[in-house]
C-alpha cells in the first residue's frame, strides 16, 4: 500500500484555551501540540505532510522549521472545511489518499493512523471517519449511523438536539480521503449552522449524496484520540502523555521509584538501571545514561549525563553536560553551558555558570565558580568564589591542572592560578600566579596576649 499524505489543521486559535498564544503552540510533555501531530504522521510514514496554520502562523512556521513539511496558509479562519481547502494547492498533483488530523489531537499513535488509512485503502471507501466511544461526548461532533449500522453524518454538539447529544460515539477528528474526491467535494459546503463555519464533517452526507462509500474505524481507546480544546482537557492529556513517557522508561529498563510524581518530557532518552527518585522533574532535550542515580526533588533540563553519575537532593542542572563518574549536590546549581568532566564532583551550595570542571576536580562546599575553566585534580576548599564580574563586564578564571584553593579565597578575574600553585585560605588573588607557587593576600596574624582576661576586669 501507498503512503497516504497527511493534513495537520493548526490554523485556529484556541479561544476556549483562554490564552494569548496560538493552541497549535501550547506545550504537552514539553513539545507543542503541532509538533505532536507532525511526529505521529511521519511516524505513520504519511508523506507529503501539510500544516495548515493561521492563528500565530509566524511562530508556528518557526517551531516547524526542523519539520520536513509543507505550510498551507489560512488566512480567514472559517472552519476545518475551509482549512483543508487551503492545502490544496500544497498537494497539487497528489492523487492518493490523504489522512486529515489535527494539531489538537496530540495523544493518536501512529500505529492508528495507519490502521485508519489501511482499513480506508482495503474497503475502496471516499472518506473513513476515525470514531471512538466517548464517556462523556460533550463539546464533539456525535456520529449518526443508520439502522444497518452505516455512517450517516456528524453532527457537531452546538448543532446537536437532545437525542443527537445522548450518542456516544463522537467524531475524533480524524479522517482518511481519497483525495480526489475530498477536494471536489470541498466548494460545495455550506456555512449554514451555528457556528457559521464550513464544517469538515459536512463532507460526509455530501459524498453520500453523491452516492460515494463513506465507512468507519472505532478506536477502542478514546483517550488516544482525545481533542485539547480546555485547560482541563489539556492537563488530562498532559497526564496520559507523562505516564506514556513513563511506561516506555521504565520498558527501556529504567527504575522509576514513584513514576506519578516523576515530570519527564517526551523527547527525554534515560539508560537503564539509572534510578529516579519521587519527585524528579527532568525537562528538554535530557539524555541520561546509565546507572545513575538521581535523588528526589532535582530539576534537569536540557542536559547530556554520562554512566555512572550521582545527582543528588535537591540539585538544579540547566543546559550543561556531566561525565561519566560525576557527583552533584545535594544542592548544587549548575548552568548555562556548564561542563563537569568524568569523576568531578560539585558537592553541597555550590554553584556553576558557564564554566569547565576537569575531571577529578573536587568543589565540594558553598562555592562559586563562573566563567572559569578549572583543569585536572584541582581542589576547590568551601566557600572559593570567583568575582567574575566588574558591574559591567563578565571575565574569565583560569585554574590549571593540580592546583589547590584555599577555603575563602576569592579569584578576581580575570586572573590566572597556575598548574600545582597553592592559593592561602582567604586570599583576595588580584594577580596570576604562576605554576608551583603559594600566593597568600592577607594582614599578618596579631595576638595580643591576655587581652580577654583584661575586658573581663574592666
Ligand atoms: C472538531 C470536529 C468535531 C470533532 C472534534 C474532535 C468539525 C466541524 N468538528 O471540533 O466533529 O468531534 O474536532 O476533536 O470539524 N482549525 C483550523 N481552521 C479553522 C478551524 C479549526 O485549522 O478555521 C483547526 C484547529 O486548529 C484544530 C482543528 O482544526 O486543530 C479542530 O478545530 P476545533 O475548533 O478544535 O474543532 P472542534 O470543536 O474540536
Ligand atoms: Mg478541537
Amino acid at each position: 500500500m501507498p503512503s497516504p499524505a497527511c493534513i495537520i489543521l493548526a490554523a485556529g486559535e484556541g479561544t476556549r484555551l483562554k490564552s494569548k498564544y496560538p493552541k497549535a503552540l501550547q506545550p504537552l510533555c514539553g513539545k507543542p501540540l503541532v509538533l505532536h501531530a507532525v511526529d505521529a504522521a511521519r511516524a505513520a510514514a504519511a508523506d507529503p505532510v501539510v500544516v495548515v496554520v493561521g492563528a500565530g502562523a509566524e511562530q508556528v512556521r518557526t517551531i516547524l522549521a526542523d519539520r520536513d513539511v509543507r505550510i498551507a496558509c489560512q488566512q480567514e479562519l472559517k472552519g476545518t472545511g475551509h482549512a483543508v481547502m487551503c492545502a490544496e494547492e500544497a498537494l497539487e498533483g497528489y492523487q492518493g489518499d490523504v489522512l486529515v488530523t489535527c494539531a489538537d489531537i496530540p495523544l493518536v499513535r501512529p500505529q492508528t493512523l495507519s490502521r485508519l488509512a489501511t482499513e480506508h485503502s482495503q474497503s475502496g471507501a471516499a472518506a473513513t471517519v476515525l470514531t471512538t466511544i466517548c464517556p462523556d461526548p460533550t463539546g464533539y461532533g456525535r456520529v449518526v449511523r443508520d439502522e444497518e449500522g452505516r455512517v450517516q453524518q456528524i453532527v457537531e454538539h452546538s448543532d446537536a438536539d437532545e437525542q443527537y447529544q445522548r450518542i456516544q460515539e463522537i467524531n475524533t477528528g480524524i479522517y482518511c480521503f481519497q483525495a480526489a474526491a475530498l477536494f471536489a467535494i470541498l466548494p460545495r459546503l455550506s456555512a449554514d449552522n451555528v457556528q457559521g463555519e464550513y464544517y469538515l464533517t459536512d463532507v460526509i452526507p455530501e459524498l453520500l449524496r453523491q452516492g460515494q462509500p463513506v465507512a468507519a474505524v472505532t478506536a477502542p481507546d478514546w483517550q488516544e484520540v482525545m481533542g485539547i480544546n480546555t485547560r482541563a482537557q489539556q492537563a488530562e492529556a498532559e497526564k496520559i502523555a507523562r505516564d506514556r513517557v513513563c511506561q516506555r522508561l521504565m520498558e527501556a529498563g529504567v527504575l522509576l521509584l514513584e513514576p506519578t510524581s516523576t515530570f519527564i518530557d517526551c523527547e527525554v532518552e534515560i539508560g537503564s538501571d539509572t534510578i529516579i527518585w519521587p519527585g524528579v522533574v527532568i525537562l528538554g532535550q535530557t539524555q541520561i545514561g546509565s546507572d545513575c542515580l538521581i535523588e528526589s526533588n532535582v530539576r534537569i533540563e536540557n542536559c547530556r549525563i554520562a554512566d555512572r553519575v550521582q545527582v543528588r537532593h535537591c540539585s538544579v542542572v540547566t543546559d550543561s553536560r556531566l561525565g561519566n563518574e560525576v557527583q552533584v549536590g545535594p544542592f548544587a546549581h549548575i548552568r548555562d553551558n556548564s561542563e563537569i568532566c568524568e569523576q568531578a564532583r560539585v558537592g553541597s551550595y555550590a554553584e556553576v555558570v558557564r564554566s569547565v570542571i576537569g575531571p577529578r576536580t573536587y568543589d565540594k562546599h558553598f562555592s562559586y565558580l563562573g566563567d572559569a575553566r578549572v583543569g585536572a585534580d584541582v581542589n576547590i576548599g568551601a566557600g572559593v568564589i570567583t568575582c567574575n564580574y566588574d558591574g559591567q563586564t563578565k571575565h574569565r578564571t583560569v585554574i590549571e591542572d593540580g592546583a589547590f584553593i584555599g577555603s575563602d579565597a576569592a579569584l578576581v578575574a580575570p586572573v590566572a592560578i597556575g598548574a600545582r600553585a597553592y592559593i592561602g585560605a582567604g586570599s583576595v588573588i588580584t594577580k596570576d600566579v604562576p605554576p608551583d607557587a603559594l600566593a597568600v593576600e592577607r594582614g599578618p596574624q596579631k595576638n595580643i596576649e591576655d587581652w580577654a582576661k583584661r575586658r573581663l576586669e574592666k
